[in-house]
């Protein structure tokens, strides 16, 4: 039977965290802003801007909230972003995704300055994270790393196999479990015997995008199970979202020796893993 990893238990830890250095920071003169800008209103996006407001508030960081309509041009998309880069009370910039299609993303995550890119998206975070060189770390694959260290799972010198090898979480995540000395494999929708490859894993980090892909069978015997995948497979009668992971939870459960469950996982990490880029923002920006 594994043991559950509770994300919103460590999650709201690392917020209380947060919150008493932001009172230090704020004690000692030094207020954190983070600006947050949503172009269009798909719900989900609305949904996420709304979590990360809040999670600022109960921080105690100042959040700037732009909520610009979907006819918005790129062009006037990097001035703002131009503007903010500028400011030197903003420290975070923020620019939920997806844009609209007019929009052209990498674009737009490449005017974000790098010292203000609490995302971790940009080619300068993703390039100083695998130089092993001060800088953000994209949130979600950073709260897979809290998860598994909060929770008293050594890296170091373990087996760890990441399914899936995007740029948000499957290839920074690997250079995260690599920076903490674990010995990294990539799997992904090409590898071969997928099964086996799973099955070596000490630490097993599946964000392949397929609900409950992963079954015991792609699980070695007391391994650790880190589920990035959240997908809605129906709603009850009442109306409340049905929702289940990569994996497949109630197979690996007896087999592994702790596994995130989907929701509570690693779903509330990755705000408090912002919150945490946020905070650590000042001294960035002190380089
Ligand atoms: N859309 C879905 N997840 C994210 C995220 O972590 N950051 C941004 N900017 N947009 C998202």
């Amino acid at each position: 039977m594994a043991q559950i990893i509770d994300g919103k238990v460590i999650s709201n830890q690392i917020k209380d965290e947060l919150k008493a250095k932001v009172k230090e920071y704020k004690d000692n003169g030094t207020e954190i802003c983070l600006a947050v800008i949503q172009v269009g209103n798909d719900p989900a996006s609305s949904v996420y801007v709304g979590n990360k407001k809040r999670a600022c508030e109960y921080i105690g960081i100042k959040s700037l909230a732009y909520e610009l309509p979907e006819e918005t041009t790129e062009e006037e998309l990097i001035n703002l972003i131009e503007q903010l880069n500028n400011r030197t009370d903003v420290n975070g910039i923020l620019v939920q995704l997806p844009v609209p299609k007019h929009i052209d993303e990498d674009k737009i995550i490449k005017t974000i300055n790098p010292l203000k890119d609490v995302d971790g998206f940009h080619p300068h975070s993703v390039g100083a994270l695998s130089i092993g060189q001060k800088g953000f770390v994209s949130c979600t694959p950073a709260g897979v790393i809290e998860l598994i260290k909060r929770s008293g799972y050594d890296i170091a010198g373990k087996e760890c196999v990441v399914i899936g090898r995007s740029n948000i979480v499957g290839k920074p995540m690997s250079m995260l479990l690599l920076r903490e000395n674990g010995t990294v494999t990539i799997a992904h929708s090409k590898t071969a015997d997928l099964k086996a490859v799973a099955k070596r894993a000490d630490i097993l980090v599946v964000a392949v995008g397929k609900p409950k892909m992963i079954t015991a069978e792609y699980v070695k015997e007391g391994a650790v199970v880190i589920d990035v995948g959240i997908h809605r497979i129906g709603t009850t009668d009442s109306g409340k979202n049905i929702l289940c992971g990569d994996v497949d939870y109630d197979d690996v459960f007896e087999k592994a020796a702790a596994i995130t469950p989907v929701p509570g996982g690693v779903g509330p990490m990755t705000i408090a893993m912002l919150m945490k880029n946020c905070v650590d923002s000042v001294e960035i920006q002190k380089q």
